[in-house]
């Protein structure tokens, strides 16, 4: 089980669009994937499922808010496997299977809840604190099996908020997609040193508790993806081109490919949004955004497994 985090808080840079595609695409590949979804814009949920649905059979027991809640109110464990559901349209199109843990609008109250959490009165206190929120959702996910799923896609919001480290601390590698301008690429070397920093942490905090429960982290950099291409003569125009040149010169691993910038395909605003990889739409502009999602699928196998 491969456990991917798509972040970058770095806000409308494509990880939503990004994650559903990747999900849609493995699934139809025959993978067993679940797709989690961590930002109160639940944008990935309506991907999936309607909002019709949504209300009537998940809002109010069956979101990630329900368990981080659990967490907060009761210090209980909610089984992460509650809450997970099979949206029935996109699973009838796969080989594979398609699972999603739906997003909740309040999930943003949880960020402060758990902010809370983190105080101690003691230098011990602040430790054990730290680590148990911290190691939530990599809890939650230890508790399934690892033969359950081939891939955990999590979707993050765009922040570096608690809820959003316990993605990066359940993670073997982060996916981080990325618009080539300037400030989504200053945001890159940021988001490197952040998530370094927190690495450093939770690990010296383990290495100090000195207890089996609790492991060292190690996620890893997958690739910065670039969205949101402009092309002409079939490759990026000069001015994003400067862009992936700087980038590429920080020394974090890059995806070979890239996600061209197509509203037609993308924006398209049907009842809810059928990622692209699913659309049976022909025409030469699908196909080329469609073909590039199927690379994009391809390299992340690639990826991590190498
Ligand atoms: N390659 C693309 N070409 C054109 N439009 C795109 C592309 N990728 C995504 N979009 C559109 O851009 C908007 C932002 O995309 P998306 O929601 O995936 O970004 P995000 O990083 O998840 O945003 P947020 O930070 O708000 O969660 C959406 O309207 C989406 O349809
Ligand atoms: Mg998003």
């Amino acid at each position: 089980m491969k456990i991917v985090s798509v972040i970058n808080y770095k806000g409308g840079v494509g990880k939503t669009t990004v994650t559903a595609n990747l999900a849609a695409e493995l699934a139809f590949r025959g993978k067993s994937v679940l797709a989690i979804d961590l930002d109160p814009q639940a944008s990935l949920t309506f991907s999936f499922v309607t909002v019709d649905e949504w209300s009537k059979r998940y809002e109010q027991e069956m979101t990630i808010k329900n368990w981080y809640d659990a967490f907060i109110d009761k210090d209980t464990d909610l089984d992460l496997k509650q809450l997970i559901c099979r949206p029935q349209r996109v699973n009838s199109e796969m080989r594979g299977i398609l699972d999603l843990v739906c997003s909740h609008l309040a999930l943003i109250n949880v960020d402060l809840e758990l902010a809370t959490r983190l105080v101690g009165g003691t230098q011990r206190d602040l430790r054990n604190n730290y680590l148990r929120v911290h190691s939530r959702l990599r809890q939650g996910l230890d508790s399934l099996s690892r033969a359950d799923y081939d891939y955990v896609l999590i979707d993050c919001p765009p922040n570096f908020n608690v809820v959003t480290k316990t993605a990066i601390a359940a993670s073997d590698f982060l996916l981080v997609p990325t618009k080539p301008d300037y400030l989504s690429t200053l945001g890159i070397e940021q988001l490197d040193k952040h998530v370094k920093e927190l690495v450093r942490t939770y690990n010296e905090y383990v290495a100090d508790a000195g207890n089996a429960d609790s492991k060292a982290i190690d996620p890893k950099i997958l690739g910065v993806l670039f969205t949101m291409i402009q092309i002409r003569n079939e490759q990026p125009i000069s001015a994003q081109r400067q862009y992936i040149e700087q980038v590429t010169r920080l020394g974090v691993p890059c995806f070979d490919c890239f996600i061209r910038e197509n509203k037609t395909s993308y924006s398209d605003a049907p009842e809810y949004g059928i990622p692209v990889v699913l659309k049976r739409v022909s025409g030469k502009t699908y196909t080329d955004v469609r073909t590039e999602l199927e690379e994009l699928t391809t390299e992340l196998i690639r990826r991590v497994s190498e």
